[in-house]
């Protein structure tokens, strides 16, 4: 007996979305670690053109040639703005623009809702109260996500200020849109009417800016994050109402790993989420450090040649990276004068704090631009228990990441945040440019301390420099 199985377009569309599923995990698997990260982005992108390529055998596509048309020339406008975009971006510059990617992500997937919502009544029929529970989540979540997201590039793009901002009335304010919020969802429900749903949207709109408007900028990346989880919940919403199962995973991944991201970075900044979103703290600076540090206290500061001779007869190095490194562009001298030590027989590797720099992996993906070999790369983990036994502690363009007024000092804006312990080290090495506190705006005991010596200046010319003394040792 033979059986025939024959697949309709629609079977083999489920079928190609499934693969693309697939590829969407084993890709978010691959981002899991450095070494495998580059092809893990490289798998997620062919999956998604895979699909994209599959929804174009979608009916809605293929028997109307005005959809069609439009869905390209939307899709050559979005290739035309964000290619050049995401080349030219500079790397210190990539919070802002994940920031404006999200909102709009967040923005296009509470207008399908609301279009679906229209469809469905141009049908004539009074929509499922399902799915319009689906609508209203989508509306609500993608109108936060998209103005929130507005509001955090703003701040970051520093065209306002970064600080949080505050104003008489905030609580009760923000209570007042909650509730509006929570009756809108309810009336809407009930009566399915879509002036209440238009509503809903303008009231979510203003939740987002008033709900990101109180967060400080060194908060603001985790809340981007944050942000980034309730996109993807929006676009799982959406693809619930417009019933398609790779918009629902897709979605759901997105919102999954987003708030994986967002628990991992707060807890690498030794803050609970709540006290980020809602403590008002991430003002630029704080009452402990000034502009340029402490003048009256005496500072070391040393030559290129004779931290070169230190380096090259040191036994081990550990090289800590943090915002300035990204800053001065210095991670392939970095790697110069790690290729340079190694050379001379001395063991040096480079210990990665979680929230170096101002992105999630931002030291990774510098250092493996730079072909960094990854076993030379620690995890604070990892490298921890070894910085009592390095000689030296070479620290280029990190601050708060290595500032011990995390552990010892309770009060601290970045108090409770787990650190690297260059301190341990039996001699310390700053690269930096002045005595100019980090992103927390707090001072550093560390830059005083006698077991510490100052190189001043750009990051990427010290390094040049110590490069050739190394030579010269
Ligand atoms: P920071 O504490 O921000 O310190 C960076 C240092 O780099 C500054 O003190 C600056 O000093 C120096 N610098 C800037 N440009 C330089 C250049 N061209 N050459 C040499 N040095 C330069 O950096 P970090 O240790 O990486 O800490 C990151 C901070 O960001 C933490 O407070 C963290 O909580 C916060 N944060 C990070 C994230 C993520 S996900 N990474 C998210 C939220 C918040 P000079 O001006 O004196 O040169």
């Amino acid at each position: 007996m033979t059986t025939t199985i024959t697949f309709s377009l629609a079977t083999a569309r489920e079928l190609v979305y499934l693969i693309a599923i697939a590829g969407f995990i084993l890709a978010l698997k691959g981002l899991g670690s450095p070494k495998f990260a580059r092809r893990g982005n490289q798998l997620g992108a062919a999956a998604a053109t895979l699909a994209i390529a599959m929804t174009f055998t979608l009916p809605t596509l293929r028997h109307s040639g005005k959809n069609l048309v439009l869905a390209l020339v939307a899709m050559a406008l979005g290739t035309l703005i964000a290619v050049p975009v995401a080349r030219m971006v500079k790397m210190t510059a990539m919070p802002q623009l994940v920031a404006i990617f999200n909102g709009v992500g967040g923005g296009a997937a509470a207008l399908i809702s609301v279009v679906e919502l229209l469809h469905l009544h141009a049908l004539g029929a009074k929509p499922a109260t399902y799915v319009t529970a689906e609508v209203l989540l989508g509306v609500l979540i993608g109108s936060v996500s998209f103005s929130g997201s507005a509001i955090a590039f703003i701040k970051l793009q520093e065209l306002i200020t970064g600080r949080p901002i505050t104003y008489p009335g905030q609580q009760v304010i923000n209570g007042v849109v909650g509730v509006a919020i929570g009756a809108l969802i309810v009336v809407a429900l009930l009566t399915g009417n879509i002036v209440f749903v238009y509503v809903l949207l303008l009231l979510a709109l203003v939740l987002g800016v008033i709900f990101v408007l109180p967060i400080g900028g060194a908060d603001v990346p985790v809340l981007i994050s944050l942000l980034n989880s309730f996109t993807g919940l929006a676009v799982a919403a959406s693809g619930f109402v417009l019933d398609n199962n790779l918009l629902i995973v897709a979605g759901t991944l997105v919102g999954a790993s987003g708030i994986i991201l967002t628990r991992l970075m707060s807890s690498a900044m030794g803050r609970s989420l709540p006290n980020i979103l809602f403590s008002a703290f991430g003002a630029v600076i704080t009452a402990t450090g000034g502009e340029e540090g402490d003048a009256s206290r005496p500072v070391r500061s040393g030559t290129a040649e004779d931290v070169g001779v230190l380096l090259a007869y040191a036994r081990k190095v550990v090289i800590i990276p943090g915002y300035g490194l990204a800053v001065a562009q210095a991670q392939h001298t970095a790697r110069e004068l790690a290729d340079a030590l190694t050379a001379k027989g001395v063991e040096v590797f480079y210990a990665i704090h979680p929230v170096a720099g101002r992105m999630p992996g931002h030291m990774n993906v510098l250092l493996a631009e730079a072909n960094v070999p990854y076993d030379e790369l620690k995890e604070m983990d990892e490298a921890n228990p070894e910085m009592s036994t390095a000689d030296v502690a070479l620290v280029v363009g990190a601050n708060d990441t290595v500032n011990p007024a995390a552990q010892s000092t309770p009060g601290s804006p970045i108090y409770g945040m787990p650190i690297i312990h260059a301190d341990e080290a039996e001699h310390i090495i700053f690269l930096k440019r002045s005595m100019r506190p980090g992103f927390a705006g707090i001072d550093n005991e560390l830059l005083y301390d006698p077991k510490t010596t100052m190189l001043f200046g750009d990051a990427k010319d010290t390094l040049g420099k110590l490069v050739a003394a190394v030579a010269d040792a």
